[in-house]
């Protein structure tokens, strides 16, 4: 039997739409998880440490007043108040095993900035630029941080820009932050 011109078309059309469907499912799926949080190796609550337990950020992100990246805290830093806490959770659990096993947690880092980029958290930390002004309010919440798209060039260069005069040649050149 031979297929009629219109039975062609619309084998062809349909071909056409699913591939466009197929096109667009791929996209939202990549969209989708580029905005999802990367898992942890397990739940850390920001709020239960620096509002109940009034830790400060530089106690467990202790190189950001000292160097480039600002760091994680290492398992000991963690077990030395836990090994003291009765594990009720099952973060609390796996923090033990790690801490048992000596092993040092990967925590999965989200803010990341390409190679070509300069960044160091210790000049801006030490020009008194809260870690909230560029993070957020970390400290109030109870998930891990998530991708943001907000710390790009115009970011940086919003903030260089609105420093003092004699300064924002330097700030804004691309030197700066393109070494
Ligand atoms: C200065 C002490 C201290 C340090 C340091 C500390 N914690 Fe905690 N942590 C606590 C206290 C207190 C609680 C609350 C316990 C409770 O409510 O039963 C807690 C709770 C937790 C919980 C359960 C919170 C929840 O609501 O699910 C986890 C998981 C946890 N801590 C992991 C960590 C990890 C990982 C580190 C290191 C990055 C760390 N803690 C460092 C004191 C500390
Ligand atoms: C008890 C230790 C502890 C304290 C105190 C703490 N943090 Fe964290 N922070 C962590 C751990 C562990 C992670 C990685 C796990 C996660 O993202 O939930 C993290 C992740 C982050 C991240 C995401 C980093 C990335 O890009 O991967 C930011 C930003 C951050 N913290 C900022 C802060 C700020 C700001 C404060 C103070 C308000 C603070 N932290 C206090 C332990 C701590
Ligand atoms: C001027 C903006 C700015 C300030 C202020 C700032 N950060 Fe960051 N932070 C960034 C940027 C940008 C990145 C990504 C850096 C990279 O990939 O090299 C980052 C990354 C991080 C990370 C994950 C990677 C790493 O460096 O270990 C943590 C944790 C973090 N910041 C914590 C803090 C804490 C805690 C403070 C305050 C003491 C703070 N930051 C202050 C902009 C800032
Ligand atoms: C909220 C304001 C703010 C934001 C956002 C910010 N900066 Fe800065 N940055 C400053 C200030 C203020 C200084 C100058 C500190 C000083 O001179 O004491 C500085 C200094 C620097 C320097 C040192 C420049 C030099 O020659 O001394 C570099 C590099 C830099 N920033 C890179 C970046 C990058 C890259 C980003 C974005 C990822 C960024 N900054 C985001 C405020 C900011
Ligand atoms: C204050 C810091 C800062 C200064 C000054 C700066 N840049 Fe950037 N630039 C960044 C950051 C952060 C990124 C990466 C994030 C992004 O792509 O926006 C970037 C990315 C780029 C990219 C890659 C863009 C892309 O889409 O991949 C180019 C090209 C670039 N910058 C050129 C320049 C040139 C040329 C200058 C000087 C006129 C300059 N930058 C000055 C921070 C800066």
């Amino acid at each position: 039997m031979q297929a009629t011109s219109s039975q062609v078309r619309k084998a062809v059309i349909t071909v056409v739409v699913l591939s466009v469907l197929g096109v667009l499912l791929v996209a939202a799926v990549g969209l989708y998880r580029s905005q999802q949080t990367p898992p942890q190796p397990l739940p850390f609550n920001h709020q239960v440490h620096v509002q109940k337990v009034g830790l400060s950020c530089l106690y467990c992100h202790s190189n950001a007043n000292k160097g480039q990246s600002a760091g994680m805290p290492t398992t000991q830093r963690c077990i030395a108040c836990h090994q003291q806490i009765e594990p009720t959770t099952e973060g609390e659990r796996i923090l033990r095993q790690y801490a048992e096993n000596e092993e040092s947690i990967p925590w999965v880092p989200v803010a990341i900035m390409p190679d070509f980029v300069y960044f160091s958290h210790q000049v801006h930390v030490n020009a008194n630029i809260s870690c909230e002004q560029c993070h957020g309010e970390v400290g109030q919440s109870t998930i891990a941080p998530s991708l943001t798209k907000k710390q790009n060039m115009g970011w940086c260069l919003a903030c260089h820009q609105n420093q003092p005069q004699e300064r924002v040649a330097r700030l804004t050149s691309c030197e700066a932050c393109h070494k």
